[in-house]
């Protein structure tokens, strides 16, 4: 595998998951595999869960791990050619690409997307440089339109928590004050439609997701009608991914104080089918989801956080066996 950025990266979906599986039940099986390869981790953003279960994962296969902030003591990058670099930004990414590759036999990349340009963004423009002018493997931890290791977790964690064989799931939009990327819910929606689930998407309009990754996915755009008979709701945030309304582009559409009958709480719940919570996190309570909710024993919110390790330990397993 030279490049993960979508579900088909995997390929057979019910054997990558037998594999995490099994990868759960012991997650030192491959450490020789990674013997004296050394695992880069490239951050333009802020990270908890995929900084610590990425490292730990090339630890899990016996990696050399080196990660870079490059907003915090590296050299301010330049990501545009043609630029006149007179400003702020000592140092072109197409000349810190391969010193970087020089260093190391896998990348991990995390690059939000700047939510001004949708074709740059969509073009998975500083993901796509990576792997052009580096000539290793390139794996997302979230970049401008995906994040595939959450969507990869959460699908495991859907396979250990189920109780019948084709659940309902729901991806929902929820409230939030800033304007976030379309990645998660992007990923999910990929996953979720690959994998062997009843999925219902569900948002106020204007928020459609690209095609691309919604597929053929149904969208109920009332939130109560959405929940009813759900096994799983998954939550989540993000800006209006400009597909109805592209000058809308990466913009919050109303107040979000105006959304809040959006947020997750034991109202939409009640209607579940004993529906299991879920969300990447960092999540903000009272906004996305309520106390009671998140608290819940319905809540998978921590276990899908633990399930990153394993799904970062299968990406870069299949990364090595492919060097
Ligand atoms: N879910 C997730 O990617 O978390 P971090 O932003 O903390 O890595």
């Amino acid at each position: 595998m030279k490049s993960f950025l979508n579900v088909s990266d995997l390929g057979d979906l019910n054997k990558a998951l037998e594999e995490a599986l099994e990868i759960k039940k012991d997650r030192y099986k491959y450490a020789e595999l990674g013997r004296h390869k050394t695992a880069l981790l490239v951050f333009f953003n802020n990270s908890l869960r995929t900084r610590l279960s990425t490292q730990k994962a090339a630890q899990n296969l016996g990696m050399n791990v080196i990660v870079l902030d490059v907003n915090a003591g590296a050299w301010k990058l330049e990501t545009e050619r043609g630029v006149v670099m007179d400003g702020d930004k000592s140092e072109h990414l197409l000349e810190a690409i391969p010193v970087m590759a020089s260093y190391c036999d896998v990348i991990g990349i995390r690059s939000f997307a700047g939510l001004k340009d949708r074709d740059y963004d969509y073009a998975e423009t500083v993901y796509e440089q990576f792997v052009k002018y580096s000539g290793k493997p390139v794996f997302a931890m979230e970049t401008a339109t995906v994040h595939p290791l959450q969507a990869f977790a959460d699908l495991i964690t859907i396979e250990e928590h189920k109780s019948c064989r084709r659940p309902k799931v729901v991806l929902t939009w929820a409230p939030h004050p800033k304007s976030l990327p379309q990645a998660v819910p992007n990923s999910f929606a990929q996953w979720m439609n690959a994998a062997d689930v009843d999925f219902v998407i569900t948002h106020p309009k204007g928020y459609e997701l690209d095609p691309k990754f919604a597929g053929e996915a149904r969208v109920e755009y009332d939130q109560m009608k959405a929940f009813e008979g759900a096994d799983f709701i998954y939550a989540k945030n993000w800006s209006c991914p400009g597909v109805t309304c592209p000058e809308k582009y990466g913009l919050i559409l109303e107040d979000y104080h105006d959304m809040l009958d959006w947020t997750v709480s034991q109202r939409q719940m009640a209607v579940t089918h004993g529906g299991k919570f879920m969300h990447c996190l960092p999540v903000r309570r009272n906004m996305i989801v309520t106390d009671d909710v998140i608290e819940g024993a319905d809540s998978l919110v921590i276990p899908e956080a633990a399930n990153r390790e394993i799904s970062a330990t299968v990406v870069l397993k299949r990364i090595l066996e492919s060097l």
